[in-house]
């Protein structure tokens, strides 16, 4: 098989080109990417390279598009704005990107006759108190990402329903793992503590959020390319869910710092109290979560201790600006290792 990876050069693109090519010998990926400053070539060194092509163009440009799906089979769009802080900050690009982003790719691949797998999020369920969301809930989404990331979604069952496209949709809960964004809670907060600055904490820290660990995830979305139906929403959900402030003291103790680099910062704007994913439907097509938090927690922390070749230039880079617009402060800390 030939697949179009668009956005591949990012955190779960990136695990999922590497996983798929070390699995399947025969297959070649096609990787589109805006390589955005979430984006890097560095995330897929190491993969197949005789059978990867990472190709850098924009999924809202018809003719980038085009060019890049010839002779593929099938297109897997993670292509995506993908933070909620940068979404309030200025929505623009996430409506560019995640909405009319999606339209151009789903009209292409309906044009190639191939199946289009939109990689989606359970932030555009909303926030739920008790219980958990099937892919019956309704669509309630909180920020300017999770509504962009909806949309999508929609015109992505219009396709089907509409045109009888070969579209369908996976919603995942939190990832967490090697090569996320600092700009994300864990890696965050892993950073930080290694260089000994404080951890900013969003309101009371009670938020909830449903961990799925990345390798856990591209495995899942294999099995939904392969068996999933179109026009069916597959939810995926991580095996635990945690209040962030008990994320943060699993982080604390792994990096030997403690509750004293705690500092309780002012509550995100329209703050999703709790995500909870009901994931039978994946699970009944073979797949089920094998990495648990504390596992994968750990290879998480051990990782970016021994990556700082990755995370150094991020952290001296655009990031810094952003950190500061973000939070009113310096990114600091000494930088030493803990
Ligand atoms: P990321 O920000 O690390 O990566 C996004 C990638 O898309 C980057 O490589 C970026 O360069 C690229 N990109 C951005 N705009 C583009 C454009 N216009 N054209 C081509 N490429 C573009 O994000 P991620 O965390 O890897 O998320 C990947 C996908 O998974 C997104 O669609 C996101 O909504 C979804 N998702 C993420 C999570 C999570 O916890 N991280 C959970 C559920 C779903
Ligand atoms: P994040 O990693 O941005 O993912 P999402 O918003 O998609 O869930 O945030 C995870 C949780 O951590 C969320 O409840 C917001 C909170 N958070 C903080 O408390 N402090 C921070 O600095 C960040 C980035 C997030």
């Amino acid at each position: 098989m030939k697949l179009l990876v668009t956005g591949g050069a990012g955190f779960i693109g990136s695990t999922y080109v590497r996983r798929r090519l070390a699995e399947r010998p025969a297959d070649r990926i096609v990787v589109l990417d805006k390589l955005t400053y979430a984006g890097r070539r560095e995330n897929l060194e190491g993969a197949a390279a005789d059978r990867l092509e990472l190709v850098e163009g924009d999924v809202a440009d018809r003719g980038a598009v085009a060019a890049a799906i010839s002779g593929c089979d099938a297109v897997v769009n993670f292509a995506a704005e993908s933070h909620v802080d940068r979404s309030i900050e200025d929505p623009g690009a996430f409506i560019q990107t995640d909405v009319y982003g999606t339209f151009v790719l789903l009209e292409a691949a309906r044009r190639a006759g191939i199946r289009h797998l939109q990689i989606s999020t359970d932030e555009v369920y909303g926030s739920i108190a008790e219980g958990s969301f099937t892919e019956a809930s309704p669509i309630e989404p909180s920020s300017p990402y999770s509504a962009s990331k909806a949309g999508g979604d929609l015109l992505v069952g219009a396709y089907q329903r509409t045109y009888g496209a070969d579209a369908l949709i996976v919603r995942a809960s939190n990832n967490y793992g090697p090569r996320q964004h600092p700009e994300k809670l864990i890696p965050l907060c892993i950073l930080n503590a290694l260089a000994g600055d404080s951890l900013p904490v969003y309101g009371d820290g009670m938020q909830v959020r449903n961990w799925l660990f990345t390798e856990d995830f591209a495995a899942a979305i294999d099995v939904v390319l392969e068996a999933g139906e179109a026009g069916a929403v597959y939810n995926v959900g991580g095996p635990e869910e945690l209040p962030n402030i008990e994320v943060i003291e699993r982080i604390l103790e792994l990096t030997g710092r403690d509750a004293s680099l705690i500092e309780h910062v002012s509550d995100r704007l329209g703050h999703d109290r709790r995500y909870s994913l009901a994931s039978e439907r994946t699970e009944s097509l073979g797949w089920s979560a094998e990495v648990g938090f504390e596992q994968g927690i750990a290879r998480t922390v051990a990782w970016y201790r021994e990556n700082e070749d990755w995370w150094g230039p991020i952290r001296s880079g655009e990031y810094r600006e952003y950190y500061a617009r973000q939070y009113g402060r310096e990114l600091g800390g000494s930088e030493a290792k803990a």
